[in-house]
């Protein structure tokens, strides 16, 4: 546990997956957590159900590869709560192909929503991480910024560039109580994941086929879950990673160290 009570915690991506999950574990220690998502449905829901288990949320929708949204979004949590003090900069979205199949179209998606909305939502909130004496970042990156794999050549360049803006933010505000870090997670089961699959199965066999060809590529041979993403964001967004900034933290069952 670390007391968030008064502080503002900014989720984006709350509305499903690991941002859900986000959302619900700072909502634990007593901070007024934030549910952003470009899904509004999903992002009151997430909220809703916050504050029925009695803890503090407010929803706001978001197009994080949009300055304006951003911009409205960081002002509409600053007119309600007054600050904000670390922001889990986590949606996101998979774009699959290799370069030969990867239309320009679809390269820009990746990289506009993945790379520039994680730098849209830093530079809009980082005036308030800033006054929060004690700000925290923590982008979802994934284990594609740090190793490769094939078929998701545009998401992971977007993954990476995640992984070097982490470094720069740290860089630049290290000395200015602004710390800046990211998870990498290998693969969790979350709508997310399953469409990726999903998109490629010929049928419900082919499907379970995909999902048991993931999991004998980990070490630990299962899934990741959406709750233990969650606790190492929460623990990078936290006083309990005081001395921490500029890291990026593989969470992934042994994948990339193991293999
Ligand atoms: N699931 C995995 O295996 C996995 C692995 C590594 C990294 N990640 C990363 O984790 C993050 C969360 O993924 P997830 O698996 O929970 O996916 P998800 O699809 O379940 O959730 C993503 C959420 O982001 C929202 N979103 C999409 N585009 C948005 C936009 N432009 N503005 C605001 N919100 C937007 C969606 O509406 C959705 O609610 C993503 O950044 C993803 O790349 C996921």
């Amino acid at each position: 546990m670390a007391d968030m009570s008064g502080k503002t915690v900014l989720v984006t991506g709350a509305g499903s997956g690991i941002g859900r999950a986000i959302a619900d574990r700072f909502a634990q220690d007593g901070a007024t957590v934030v549910c952003a998502d470009i899904n509004p449905e999903t992002a009151e829901a997430a909220a809703g159900e916050l504050l029925a288990g009695g803890f503090k949320a407010l929803a706001v929708e978001v197009d994080i590869s949009n300055e304006e949204s951003v911009a409205h979004m960081v002002e509409t949590v600053v007119d309600i709560t007054g600050r904000i003090d670390t922001v889990a900069a986590n949606a996101g979205v998979m774009v699959e192909g290799d370069i030969l199949s990867l239309s320009l179209d679809d390269w820009n998606r990746a990289l506009t929503i993945n790379a520039t909305g994680a730098f849209l939502t830093a530079r809009a909130t980082m005036p308030h991480l800033l006054n929060s004496g004690a700000g925290a970042l923590v982008f979802t990156a994934s284990t594609v910024a740090l190793s490769g794999m094939r078929g998701v050549a545009a998401y992971s360049a977007a993954k990476g560039a995640i992984a070097a803006l982490t470094r720069q933010i740290a860089a630049d505000f290290a000395d200015k109580g602004v710390r800046a870090n990211a998870v990498a997670p290998g693969a969790v089961r979350t709508p997310l994941s399953e469409s990726q699959f999903r998109a490629r199965a010929r049928d419900d066999a082919h499907f379970d086929e995909l999902l048991g060809g993931v999991i004998a590529r980990y070490p630990m041979q299962r899934w990741g879950e959406s709750p233990e993403i969650a606790e190492v964001v929460h623990f990078l967004g936290t006083a309990r990673s005081a001395w921490m900034t500029g890291q990026i933290l593989p969470i992934d069952g042994g994948l990339l160290e193991l293999r």
